[in-house]
């Protein structure tokens, strides 16, 4: 005798519910198994592949997510992965990430991803659907070539969305008035409004002009972004002692700036990990960085701008004795 449809039906839904069940302990219990390759107080370094790293952190976890991707140039990469993919295989791969990354978000959570345009237009068209679009910052690019038949591209693009209309944090900070390096002068005209201007600087709009979006220096063959950039996402993005996950660690920039500014971290990297290490390991270089970039923030001038402008006689905000 055979069972009733009915009962055939649940019972294959249940096996089914198990099965995948069984799939994720699988998956948790190997993640768990891949030891982490260094350890700080704060964060913990992983050497292997982002997916097979990300399914085992726990869904809604972490607080801001930094992420720099390979941009599939045709570059080296001394991981081996190819960085010659066609779009839809670049787009496969990034969703598959890109998935992980919007489950292990906390609600109010921002994530930042750090492409050229071309691949930005994707993410941004694939993420509008799960997450809460809120900037396309262009990160101007200083040193750039013409193309033939095109306008030269001359920014990088940083997508900024959050889960959730709002964001948990959004420290708002102010740049001091741009001005010339020789004379002091500023570049935008404030006519009679200087001295309604705020003492703690500008607004940051969504044109950032004032970081190099690749550090020179020896770590460029990993990429290295500017630790200012990694400080303004952080410092906007986040407070202390939340939790930042970079899944491409390339150089360490996103975890040596989050040890200095007392935020958790979790990183994976592919290739070679040594350079994070003796990053982490030595973190003077960046902290005196990290210092100079906070001298010159929120302020309206900075004090070399200061100097210059007194020399020339142009005009200073009064100080109040
Ligand atoms: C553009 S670099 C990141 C640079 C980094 N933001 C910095 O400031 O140093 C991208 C990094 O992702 C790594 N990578 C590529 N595919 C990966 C994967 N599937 N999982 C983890 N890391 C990967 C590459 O080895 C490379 O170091």
């Amino acid at each position: 005798m055979s069972a009733p449809s009915e009962y055939e039906e649940s019972y294959y839904e249940k096996v089914s519910v198990i099965a995948s069940l069984l799939e994720k302990e699988k998956k948790e219990e190997k993640v768990k198994k891949l030891k982490e390759e260094f350890k700080t107080q704060k964060g913990k370094l992983y050497h292997a592949d982002c997916l097979e790293i990300l399914p085992g952190i726990k869904s809604e976890t972490v607080d801001l997510i930094f992420a720099d991707p390979p941009f599939n140039l045709k570059k080296e990469y001394a991981n081996g992965r190819s960085d010659n993919l066609s779009v839809s295989q670049y787009m496969e791969w990034s969703k598959k990430w890109l998935d992980e990354c919007v489950r292990v978000l906390k609600p109010g959570g921002a994530i930042y991803i750090y492409n050229i345009p071309k691949w930005c237009i994707y993410y941004a068209e694939y993420l509008s659907s799960k997450l809460c679009f809120q900037n396309w910052i262009a990160i101007d690019m200083k040193n750039s070539f013409p193309i033939k038949d095109k306008y030269t591209p001359s920014h990088y693009g940083l997508l900024y969305f959050t889960k959730g209309k709002k964001p948990r944090i959004f420290n708002k900070q102010r740049l001091p008035i741009q001005t010339c390096r020789h004379c002091g002068g500023e570049y935008k005209d404030y006519g009679g409004y200087k001295d309604k201007m705020n003492p703690l600087g500008v607004n940051i709009s969504d044109v950032w002009y004032d970081i190099f979006p690749v550090r020179k220096g020896k770590n460029r063959i990993y990429n290295e972004l500017s630790v200012k950039l990694l400080d303004r996402v952080i410092s906007f993005s986040s407070n202390e002692g939340d939790l930042i996950l970079d899944p491409f660690g390339g150089s360490g920039t996103t975890f040596a700036v989050a040890e200095l500014m007392n935020r958790n971290w979790i990183g994976i990297e592919l290739g070679d990990c040594g350079v994070i290490k003796n990053r982490l390991t030595a973190p003077d270089k960046d902290e005196e960085i990290l210092e100079r970039i906070r001298r010159d923030k929120n302020v309206l001038f900075t004090k070399k701008s200061i100097k210059l402008r007194k020399k020339n006689g142009f005009w200073l905000p009064e100080v109040k004795e």
